[in-house]
């Protein structure tokens, strides 16, 4: 578990329906912070499904899910669960924060 918050990006830089990478400074788990429709959600970058980055798929602002560019699983960017095949699991949630100017998250799992 990382105690230490990750800077993502300055808070002008991550507007309604973008996304951005970050990377645990401790754990060096990837860090997905998306901004949807003034709310941030934090996740981490890797589906359920097979270990792929869920950066390299496509957001849908309208359901507020992403969708895996590889086969198709989506996942609620609110909570991280999986709606639908072929992934049954979810991707971990983690913190997010606006401080100094900045956005930052952290990877908060044991
Ligand atoms: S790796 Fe994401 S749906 Fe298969």
């Amino acid at each position: 578990m990382s105690e230490t918050w990750t800077w993502v990006c300055a808070t002008g830089e991550l507007l309604p329906g973008e996304m951005k990478i970050a990377f645990d400074e401790t754990t060096g788990a990837g860090i997905l912070v998306v901004n949807l429709d003034g709310t941030l959600y934090a996740l981490e970058d890797q589906c359920s499904h097979e270990e792929f980055e869920l950066s390299a798929g496509s957001i849908d602002t309208g359901e507020g899910s992403i969708e895996c560019v590889l086969h198709g699983a989506r996942f609620d960017l609110r909570d991280g669960r999986a709606l639908c095949a072929p992934a049954y699991e979810p991707v971990a949630k983690f913190p997010v924060k606006i401080e100094h100017g900045g956005i930052w998250a952290r990877d908060d799992r044991e």
